[in-house]
């Protein structure tokens, strides 16, 4: 399994869990030191974790070398996971990142198996008061990679980190607040 903006690390413990080879990459060093010391962990596995700084838009990874993509992109501008790390895509507007996640739609389609899916979790923004559907602008980009669209699954959210700001500021300007993502389930 890969996830190829690691993070954290909450996909490379699960994988972990269930017994699952793992490849994790992130652009940010401090967050495969953070995915490192999380899958310290004492368990019962064969499964192996691996963890290496790296671009989601070239991998180092064998074409067709990965059985299952499962993944939590940054959103266009919306949280900065860096101040200044070249290639940290959630620095980028949104028209660029859209541009930046073309190269990782072909990447990504590039070492899976065929047959195999991807799972890509994604959100919508609003500017200006107007929303701006990234996460199907995000479909789309997978799409024209070569992917098909299996599933659209809805995922409710409620009291994130930024819930409060968006909560004080729809009330102010009238509008609804953006209280889900969609997990997309590609298949190649
Ligand atoms: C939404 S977070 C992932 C959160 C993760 N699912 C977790 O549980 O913590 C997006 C991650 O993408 C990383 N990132 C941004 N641009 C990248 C790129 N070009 N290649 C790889 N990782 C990148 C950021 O450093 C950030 O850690």
């Amino acid at each position: 399994m890969l996830d190829q903006f690691v993070g954290g690390g909450t996909t490379a413990v699960e994988a972990k869990l269930t017994h699952r080879n793992f490849v994790g990459i992130d652009i940010n060093p401090h967050a495969i030191e953070l995915s490192k010391r999380k899958c310290e962990f004492d368990f019962d596995t064969q499964a192996t974790t691996s963890l290496a700084v790296g671009d989601a838009r070239k991998l180092p990874l064998g074409d067709e070398s990965i059985d299952l993509v499962c993944t939590h992109p940054p959103y266009a501008d919306i949280i900065h996971y860096s101040e200044d790390i070249d290639g940290d895509l959630s620095r980028l507007p949104m028209k660029e990142f859209l541009f930046e996640m073309g190269k990782v739609a072909e990447e990504c389609y590039r070492v899976l198996k065929k047959d195999k899916f991807c799972a890509i979790l994604m959100g919508d923004t609003r500017q200006k008061g107007m929303v701006k559907p990234l996460a199907f602008e995000t479909m789309r980009v997978f799409e024209l990679a070569g992917f098909k669209t299996k599933e659209i699954i809805i995922k409710e959210q409620h009291n994130c980190k930024a819930t409060g700001y968006w909560k004080t500021n729809s009330i102010k300007f009238n509008f609804l607040l953006l209280a889900h993502e969609y997990l997309f389930v590609f298949r190649k």
